[in-house]
């Protein structure tokens, strides 16, 4: 039995350096592969741990088999889902995945909470009272449930959002500040309150408030700040898994818990740089602003233009610049862009790419579909790299990008995107703009972009398109192309 727990509390120590491995590889996209295997590694090692620990402690037959088919349903659900989902439908899972983060947390504390404190006469609580922990215990449970709980709705709600199941404007409560500052300051007292004397009125009163605040928490945070929730949302999941691992007694779930935690915090921090956000507002929870009457006004007509158009635009540039977006992942364009990016170079066009920091759907959606379509990584730019360069371009292809490069955010104040760095696209001599309609982006903000003189609407699915342009282009020979 010793040699079981020593050696189980070994395979912790190395699933831990696993771990932290695999935060470094997945840190370069050249090293993420390895990372990504030292990550299933080290949850194997943790998963063939405990379940050696369950097996030499006093785990019964019920319990055995109840754990096996629990692996087991979850194994052959992850690998249907994994196997499924679409890349651009990834957030929206990770969403969800972190919600059972959440769930598991409130399960456990509940169940410590229905193993000591509800059992002040029994072997456990004497236990705990003979060591002066259990008022140490019964903080660890209603701080666990806390966490656990807002995590669970916010992550609900996030899912609900991104996959376009409600509405992604922002739900604007009066005084939604005092509801989640009173919220906060109700789960403090009721912590005190619940460690003098456990009650489980108290407890119940805790996970309401936390399943209300979670949920108010993310519905009030408007469309186009949602990478930061979502990775705020990654964080929490970790406090929350740090949380039961304090209650289980689990070393591995406290430093995988806090690993997660604090590389979710910090990118976080990095996502509210990038949107020019406050840190601090987003921890607070509703810094979406309502929709202003931006989306009222008119801007006039707008311009159209067909392939063979951009066509010939492009084959007279000097300069060419694409800034790709979430519709270029949705028609799965970026091997036709690449090719369209071949050859032009080919024929003396510099070609380069602008990519915003939230293209897309996720840190790194555009990079990570350029490399798959072997974009070299010497053109592909950050956004902060590009912007100067935009009044020296000939021509934008905007592919199936719409909030990145909407001029709302830096010459309207009343613009929800207010305040977000875009892509200073316009400042090109021409910008083609490929998307199907003149519908709205994932902010759900008009874009006084497709209205500018120098901008023209390719209409259409972006594959379809960028593969007309690609024809036109190569049916006029090398020698006619460039001045
Ligand atoms: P969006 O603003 O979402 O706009 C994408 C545009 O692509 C839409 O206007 C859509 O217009 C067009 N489109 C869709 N399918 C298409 C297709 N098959 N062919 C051609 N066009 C197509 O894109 P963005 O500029 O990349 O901005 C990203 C937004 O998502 C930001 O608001 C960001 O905050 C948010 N967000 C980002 C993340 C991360 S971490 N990157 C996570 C969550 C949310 P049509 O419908 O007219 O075609």
């Amino acid at each position: 039995m010793m040699t079981v727990e020593t050696a189980a509390q070994a395979a912790y120590i190395v699933a831990a350096l696993l771990f932290i491995l695999a935060l470094a590889g997945l840190s370069k996209h050249e090293t993420a592969r390895a990372g990504n295997s030292f990550g299933i590694a080290g949850m194997a090692v943790a998963l063939a741990a405990t379940v050696a620990l369950a097996i030499a402690g006093d785990i019964s037959t019920t319990g055995l088999i109840l754990l096996a088919a629990a692996t087991l349903i979850g194994a052959a659900i992850g690998l249907h889902r994994a196997g499924r989902v679409e890349m651009t439908g990834m957030p929206e899972l990770i969403a969800l995945l972190h919600s059972f983060v959440g769930l598991a947390a409130v399960l456990v504390g509940w169940n410590g909470y229905l193993h000591v404190e509800a059992h002040p006469d029994g072997a456990e609580a004497a236990l705990l009272n003979a060591q002066d922990m259990l008022g140490i215990h019964s903080a660890e449970v209603v701080i666990g449930v806390f966490i656990g709980a807002v995590t669970f709705t916010g992550s609900i709600v996030a899912f609900l959002k991104l996959s376009a199941r409600i509405k992604s404007s922002p739900l604007m409560l009066p005084g939604k500040n005092a509801l989640n500052v009173g919220a906060l300051a109700a789960f403090a007292v009721l912590t005190a309150w619940f460690v003098i004397t456990p009650r489980l009125w108290l407890l119940i009163v805790v996970t309401v408030i936390a399943l209300l605040l979670g949920w108010h928490l993310v519905a009030s945070i408007g469309g186009g700040d949602m990478p930061v929730v979502v990775s705020m949302l990654n964080s929490y999941s970790g406090w929350a898994a740090a949380a039961a691992g304090f209650l289980l007694e689990n070393d591995l779930l406290i430093v995988t818990g806090a690993l997660v935690g604090s590389s979710g915090a910090y990118l976080s921090y990095i996502m509210c740089k990038a949107m020019n956000r406050s840190f601090l507002s987003v921890i607070a929870g509703g810094f979406g602003i309502e929709a202003g009457p931006a989306d009222a006004k008119d801007y006039g007509e707008h311009r159209e233009i067909n392939a063979e158009g951009v066509a010939e635009l492009l084959t007279t540039a000097d300069s060419v610049v694409i800034t790709p977006g979430y519709g270029m992942a949705v028609a799965q364009a970026q091997h036709g862009v690449a090719e369209l990016t071949r050859v032009l170079r080919e024929r003396g066009v510099r070609v380069r790419f602008g990519i915003h920091p939230v293209a897309g759907r996720l840190p790194g959606h555009m990079n990570v579909l350029l490399a798959e379509a072997r974009v070299p990584y010497d053109i592909v730019l950050e956004m902060d790299e590009i912007n100067d360069d935009f009044s020296g371009t000939s021509v934008v292809l905007v592919i199936g990008a719409n909030d990145t490069v909407n001029p709302a955010a830096t010459d309207d104040p009343t613009s929800p995107i207010a305040g977000m760095p875009v892509l200073t696209v316009w400042e090109a001599d021409q910008v083609i703009v490929f998307k199907r309609s003149m519908a709205s982006g994932y902010a759900g903000v008009q874009n006084p972009l497709f209205f500018r003189e120098n901008c023209a609407m390719l209409f259409g699915d972006a594959k379809e398109r960028v593969d007309d342009i690609l024809r036109a282009v190569t049916a006029v020979t090398p020698a006619a192309m460039h001045r």
